[in-house]
């Protein structure tokens, strides 16, 4: 009997199903209440004591090759049809796959980072909540100067001295904390200020900030690198410096440019005058130069700030700040082609 049993654990082992049913047939077989291995069980105690131990191990490893086979088939059979529910037809071709796009902050932040890197500017970030030293009084603004109020700034709980940055500005004193000149860094980011929602302003946006400080460093230096980037931004060279107040800069300018008055877009955006306010700019003020422990009698430099999203707003003719960060797909959808 006992090699009956071994040639039954071949047979097992040999044993392969195409179907679930085949497997259920086998299972009932073998490992059924009247199956095989309970037959076997039944017959133990007729079995001659001597040969009960071997008689034991050969039964029980039948049991064993017989739930281990069940066990591999259904797992099988059962892969296969999962794949069956997936693609079905393997000769099908394949679903498309679904491409991202940049979305247009990013495409122009980009844009803007080529074009500086190009004439050696690296790129150089900071944290968007700061303190007081880096966003305000290290840039000319010690407490209660009146030009805090020019950007009404979010507090962080009840510590005036923890805020979320209002400006890139504070990314330069950062740097300039950190690096000796010469120096040629612009630095991107988004900042926040406390202004009520519109299709025109954001509670946050985002910024480049621009820094060169070198020997004899001049506006027309300035002028000349602002220039360079509107051409290789919007290809129009036209630019205007309108004298402005930074506390942070002396002299300071508003940077237009001349963006033409062709369309009823042009028209609109630039409220009928042609010109396109683009940020701010000017020569870095000597307090500002001696607060990051750069020797103002040595060096100079100068220093601007440029809003992305406006630029944005305006390259891909969005008429509405807020769709920046809604994240609906159907806006974000349009960027495919733009890299
Ligand atoms: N920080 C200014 C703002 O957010 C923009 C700015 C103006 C930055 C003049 C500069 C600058 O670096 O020189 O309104």
């Amino acid at each position: 009997m006992i090699d009956n049993i071994k040639e039954l654990i071949t047979e097992v082992e040999a044993f392969k199903a195409q179907t679930k049913e085949e497997v259920e047939a086998f299972r009932i077989k073998y490992l059924g209440k009247k199956g095989l291995l309970n037959a076997f069980f039944a017959e133990f105690k007729n079995v001659a004591n001597d040969q009960k131990k071997e008689f034991g191990q050969t039964i029980n490893t039948l049991k064993k090759t017989a739930e281990d086979k069940v066990n591999t088939l259904k797992a099988e059979l059962e892969s296969k049809e999962e794949v069956k529910g997936v693609s079905g037809d393997l000769s099908r071709p394949g679903e498309p796959l679904q491409i991202g796009a940049r979305h247009p902050i990013s495409i122009v932040k980009n844009q803007i980072i080529d074009i500086f890197s190009s004439i050696g500017f690296n790129v150089s970030e900071g944290p968007e909540i700061e303190d007081d030293w880096h966003n305000f009084t290290a840039l000319n603004l010690p407490e209660y100067h009146p030009a805090r109020d020019m950007q009404d700034t979010f507090f962080i709980q009840t510590n005036p001295d923890i805020l979320l940055r209002t400006h890139t500005s504070s990314v330069q004193v950062r740097y300039m904390e950190n690096n000796k000149p010469p120096i040629r860094t612009i630095s991107p980011g988004r900042v926040y200020r406390n202004e009520a929602i519109s299709a025109r302003s954001h509670c946050f946006f985002h910024q480049v900030e621009g820094l060169y400080i070198d020997k004899d460093v001049s506006f027309a230096d300035l002028k000349q690198t602002l220039q360079y980037f509107t051409t290789e931004m919007f290809g129009k060279s036209k630019i205007r410096l309108r004298p402005s107040y930074f506390p942070f800069t002396e002299p300071s300018a508003e940077i237009d440019v001349y963006w033409g008055l062709e369309t009823e877009t042009d028209y609109k955006i630039t409220k009928g005058t042609g010109w396109l306010e683009i940020g701010g700019c000017g020569m870095v003020d000597p307090n500002v130069l001696e607060n990051c422990k750069i020797d103002a009698t040595e060096y100079s430099g100068f220093a601007f700030g440029v809003g992305i999203d406006r630029i944005a707003m305006l390259l891909y003719q969005i008429d509405d700040i807020r769709l920046l960060s809604e994240n609906d797909v159907r806006f974000l959808e349009q960027f495919k082609s733009a890299l």
